[in-house]
């Protein structure tokens, strides 16, 4: 027996044949499906259509979503879930006119954010990360990518990957973890970068993988973090473990570090407020995935990512949150999604695309999930009754979310949101 979903007024994101990303011009198409069902069996969505297909639905739990909107749940691939604490003093500190890099400068930023996170035991970190995960599912996020690197220690960014761990086996939604040891060098560390890398590489990688605690290994490749040749060592010897590069790069400044990405096959840039005719050309010579992450130009008030620059040189794009104490404390995809169309100029459809089968992408979940396409896991967004599909990114600030269902399970908000259950 299934669930299956009847009336819906739009269907959105329908693939029939599978696609890895789109890019480009194509990025502007989203395919749909008017007065569409959709049944869910095993987890998975078993099949779709217009409702004058519909099968019979004697044999299936029925959600009736007439005048509602269904959507493949959000693929936010870029977060820092996993943190300690809180950082409102220097979100004050900025509104007085410190930069972000001041703070930083003044050993605020990612090392204080260290300092708490490794005076804080794993079990409390668990705690207040498992707070944040279940107000993104709540919010639509049905995959999540989540990074270690407010750790800066062995110690601390295993304590951080065990917690993501924690998180993926307790949680229905699909979690994805990456190693984040290069975010920034600690003090002890600030005239010897080498000393840090070692401990890195001879130290953290080892100890991680034997663990098998990350999918992916991310860098701060920027002016005064890591260098393009420090990245370029961090990210040869985290091959050795099978780890795949997904980097944060021109976030400030414009270095050479997204060619070097590219060359060495990341699957993800993210970032990319600055991004020079050089950082597209290079672009256009792989594979990688650029992610833009508006939610942080709009807390720290830097440019936003240039998405139409991005697109018109037929490249693709995926939006993600950034979800982190310091430039994003907000994991609304939602919102992500409304700030892309209002400053970055990218339509309803870019954006919607771009914060789901292109969030896959850049989390190497593009065959299951980002798009509504048979065999794909069943993550879905139930709209409330709405005009358009407009309206999602339209109604910047209001939930227009009614029901979010992960693994083809509806998550029962109002009767506790982890005794989830089936209509
Ligand atoms: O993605 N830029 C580097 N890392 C984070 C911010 C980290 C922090 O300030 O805590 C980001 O913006
Ligand atoms: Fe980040």
């Amino acid at each position: 027996m299934g669930t299956i979903i009847i009336n819906i007024k739009e269907l959105l994101q329908t693939r029939t044949s599978a696609i890895a990303k789109v890019s480009g011009k194509l990025m502007d198409i989203l395919p749909k499906i008017e007065n569409a069902y959709l049944l869910m069996e095993n987890g998975l969505i078993s099949d779709f259509g217009a409702m004058d297909n519909c099968p019979a639905t004697e044999n299936h739990l029925i959600i009736d979503a007439r005048g509602k909107i269904v959507l493949p749940a959000w693929c936010d691939s870029h977060t820092h879930i996993v943190y300690a604490g809180n950082r409102e003093t220097e979100f004050v500190d900025r509104i007085a006119g410190l930069t972000y890099e001041e703070i930083a400068q003044r050993g605020g930023g990612i090392l204080n954010s260290a300092i708490q996170l490794n005076e804080m035991s794993e079990g409390e970190l668990y705690e207040q990360s498992k707070i944040r995960l279940e107000e993104v599912i709540k919010l639509g996020t049905g995959a999540v990518e989540i990074k270690s690197g407010y750790g800066l220690t062995v110690e601390g960014e295993l304590k951080m990957l065990r917690v993501i761990k924690r998180l993926k086996e307790n949680y229905p939604v699909t979690i994805k973890s990456t190693f984040l040891g290069a975010h920034s060098f600690p003090t002890a560390y600030k005239e010897n970068h080498t000393a840090y890398i070692d401990l890195i590489v001879h130290d953290m990688l080892p100890a991680i993988a034997n663990e098998g605690l990350a999918d992916f290994i991310d860098v701060f490749l920027e002016t005064n973090y890591f260098s393009v040749i420090e990245t370029e060592r961090i990210l040869k010897e985290a091959k050795k473990y099978g780890l795949v590069p997904k980097i944060h790069v021109n976030q400030f400044t414009a270095i050479g570090g997204i060619a070097k990405c590219v060359a060495m096959e990341a699957l993800s840039v993210d970032h990319l407020e600055i991004v020079t005719d050089a950082d597209i050309l290079a672009l256009k010579n792989g594979n990688t995935m650029p992610v833009a992450l508006p939610s942080c130009s709009f807390f720290i008030g830097i440019p936003y990512t240039p998405a139409r620059k991005i697109i018109d040189a037929d490249l693709p794009l995926a939006l993600a949150s950034d979800f982190n104490p310091g430039t994003s404390p907000s994991g609304n995809m939602n919102f992500v999604v409304s700030l892309a169309c209002i400053k970055m100029k990218m339509t309803p459809n870019e954006a919607i695309n771009a914060a789901t089968i292109n969030g896959a992408y850049a989390m190497r979940i593009e065959k299951t999930h980002g798009s509504i396409t048979v065999g794909k896991v069943a993550n879905l967004i139930v709209t409330k009754p709405l005009n358009s599909y407009y309206q999602i990114p339209y109604s910047f600030g209001s939930n227009v979310i009614d029901m979010v269902i992960v693994k083809g399970e509806v998550m029962g908000v109002g009767i506790g949101l982890w005794n989830y259950y089936t209509i």
